[in-house]
């Protein structure tokens, strides 16, 4: 029995491929992060992945590449094993199928399982997908296609070796319904009790003789162990089971969770579950299964070449801005989808702006009204009250959220308190206080306020960014120690006056996209806090435009519903617009690339509430959206019917 104060959380193992996708490193950094915050809170945390190195397929396209399959996967494994270092995955093991360790447990598993009677000698006749590695019966086929692929499947018929899964139904079905946390999201629950366990289990096929890469069944030359004995029990070999050394089974089985995709939740929920009944073990507390990360609608594949890698997004914006975005923006039991827009936003708005604003004015503000010493706080005043509340509140939202794997939600507590943080900034006005010396004290609460508000957060992010809180520390003039434990967000004023504050580079740069949209590529630019402006609104205004800022761009959907040149101008049309229920005049300088004809009926982008103009004695309500470059003109289209008036955002 695990003692209560260990946390055991695996990822699946994953298939060897050299296209792990942001799909993958999206499922991985979620159980990190998870990880993470169990050491955090104090737990003992055994965190596992690995890779699933047998099968047929593997077989294959190693002789293709003219290697045997062990040097094939040693390879791959390489480069999974260096992305996995690249995204920050604290996982304590990884677990090959390959290792002895695991091949010896998986022939124990098997034999002990037959000489009990549970696994049993017969023939297999079925569907074979080679690309899913999976067997259908033919009331399971799509039109004769494989279901999850729908791809074409080949009739296989041969001996082999089966295990009594239709004899676990029952206590299954009880257990499942006895253990309402044991399959999560609820909704997961309900489709596997209803789709699959109670329509009837069949026995499961495990052993082939069509292929030889798999762990030999030792009694009977021939047979390899099929995919889901051997793969499973990955979760109990890595810990020792049936080894001679199994402390580490003793400490951390059963599993508190198993986080997998939500295609694989049937294996790990009926499967296994009653392969470890079989054994006569227990099962693990929770089986987690998350969305996935989808472009467009459809799953990333490697055949539908619409994989994102993850290599080069941490390359251009950098491993927090990937885990953070991962993890933020997309609610851990859906499908989300990825793309560069959300992402640049999320950097550009959460990062740049909200956390990376907050912790550089910060900083400066030490620098430039205490020489960088944290000055003591010895007031309070105003808005002093509902920040310490709002910031010491957040902890607590942070670890219920989490509790809940509800890694959004948790990021979208912390930025609620980033808001208010930076709100209290606007509210305090520092620079106002700076310039009377009658201030000096309260200026020092403010700015000891600030700092330690910072502190707190930056230990709060710590289970979702690895490399963010350093930088923080580094600024704040703090080491990893007891003021960065996660205890210490308990404790307000735990940062001690005089320490050396000292600002540094934008945590994180803002991206800049270059306004040619066919070269797409970004540009990283450093937002300029280098020098602190005697005009102090520098502080607060920057470079950016707030979304109050955008809200008061009124941009509107118009239908052209008259179109002329205008006498005189070889540049200009006239143009009459249907703004829905209003019409109005622009003059647009588009003429030399569409003509009057051109433009009658078109629906067009308009800023209407542009202040109007005079253009050769016409008068001009606002202006029409294109984009140009060089002699080119294009309008800017809306991709899909709506009528005029409807607002743009
Ligand atoms: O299934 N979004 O391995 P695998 C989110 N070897 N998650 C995704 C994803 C996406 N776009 N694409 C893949 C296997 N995943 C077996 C597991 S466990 C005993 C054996 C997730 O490499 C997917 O949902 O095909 C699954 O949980 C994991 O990656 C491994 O997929
Ligand atoms: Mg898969």
């Amino acid at each position: 029995m695990a003692d209560n104060k260990s946390f055991y959380i695996t990822t699946p193992i994953y298939y060897p491929s050299d296209k792990l996708h942001i799909g993958h490193s999206y499922a991985t950094v979620a159980t990190d992060a998870m990880a993470r915050y169990k050491r955090l809170r104090g737990y003992d945390v055994m965190f596992l992945t690995g890779t699933d190195e047998h099968g047929q397929k593997i077989e294959r396209i190693a002789k293709e590449k003219g290697m045997s399959p062990k040097q094939y996967v040693d390879n791959i494994v390489a480069g999974i094993l260096e992305l996995w270092k690249l995204m920050d995955v604290s996982n304590d093991d990884f677990i090959r199928t390959t290792e002895e360790r695991h091949k010896s447990a998986v022939q124990k598993i098997f034999k002990k399982l037959y000489d009990q009677g549970d696994i049993y000698k017969g023939t297999y006749e079925g569907w074979y997908c080679t690309p899913c590695e999976a067997f259908w019966t033919e009331r399971q086929l799509a039109d004769g296609k494989c279901p999850d692929c729908n791809r074409d499947v080949e009739l296989v018929r041969e001996e082999s070796y089966f295990f009594r899964l239709s004899k676990y139904q029952d206590r299954l079905i009880k257990y499942i319904e006895e253990h309402p946390d044991f399959i999560q999201p609820v909704s997961r629950r309900n489709e596997m009790l209803n789709n699959f366990l109670k329509p009837g289990l069949e026995d499961l096929c495990v052993s082939r003789t069509s292929f030889s890469w798999g762990i030999p069944v030792t009694f009977d030359e021939g047979h390899v162990i099929y995919v889901w004995i051997d793969a499973l029990s990955n979760y109990i070999t890595a810990l020792g089971y049936l080894n001679e050394n199994d402390d580490k089974f003793k400490k951390y089985w059963p599993a508190d969770v198993h986080i997998v995709g939500k295609e694989i939740i049937r294996f790990h929920t009926i499967i296994w579950p009653a392969m470890l009944m079989a054994l006569g073990l227990e099962l693990p507390k929770q089986v987690y299964g998350h969305g996935w990360l989808v472009i467009d609608g459809g799953k990333m594949s490697k055949s539908k070449g619409n994989v994102v890698d993850p290599r080069i997004l941490v390359e251009k914006y950098g491993l927090d801005a990937i885990r953070y975005f991962l993890l933020r923006d997309i609610p851990f039991g859906s499908d989300g989808n990825f793309s560069n827009e959300a992402l640049i936003n999320r950097i550009n708005s959460d990062l740049a702006n909200d956390l990376g604003n907050l912790v550089s004015r910060t900083a400066a503000m030490i620098e430039k009204y205490f020489g960088g010493q944290l000055p003591k706080s010895t007031v309070t005043g105003d808005f002093d009250g509902d920040l310490k509340r709002v910031v010491m509140e957040t902890p607590l939202k942070v670890e219920e959220a989490m509790d809940k794997m509800l890694f959004s939600v948790a990021l979208t507590e912390i930025w609620k308190a980033v808001s208010r943080v930076n709100k209290y900034i606007d509210e305090t006005m520092p620079w106002v206080l700076g310039k009377n010396p009658d201030k000096k004290e309260r200026l020092a609460a403010v700015l000891y306020n600030l700092a330690e508000s910072v502190r707190i957060i930056s230990i709060l992010l710590r289970p979702f960014m690895t490399q963010t809180p350093g930088k923080i520390w580094e600024q704040l003039g703090i080491k990893d120690g007891v003021l960065t434990a996660w205890d210490s967000v308990k404790q307000w004023g735990l940062l001690p006056s005089g320490i050396n504050v000292k600002k540094a580079e934008a945590i994180f740069p803002r991206i800049e996209l270059k306004a040619k949209p066919e070269n797409n590529t970004v540009q990283v630019k450093q937002p300029d806090t280098s020098t602190l402006q005697e005009s102090d609104k520098e502080l607060t205004q920057e470079q950016y435009i707030t979304i109050e800022d955008f809200a008061r761009m009124d941009f509107r959907v118009a239908r052209v519903i008259k179109a002329e040149k205008v006498e005189g101008a070889d540049k200009l049309l006239k143009l009459e617009l249907d703004t829905g229920g209003e019409t109005r005049t622009v003059v647009s300088g588009i003429a030399k690339h569409y003509s009057a004809q051109d433009m009658i009926g078109k629906n067009v982008i308009l800023i209407a509430n542009l202040k109007p103009a005079k253009l050769r004695g016409i008068e001009s309500r606002g202006m029409i959206l294109a984009a140009s470059q060089g002699e080119n003109l294009v309008l800017a289209a809306l991709d899909g019917e709506i009528e005029p008036g409807a607002r743009v955002m």
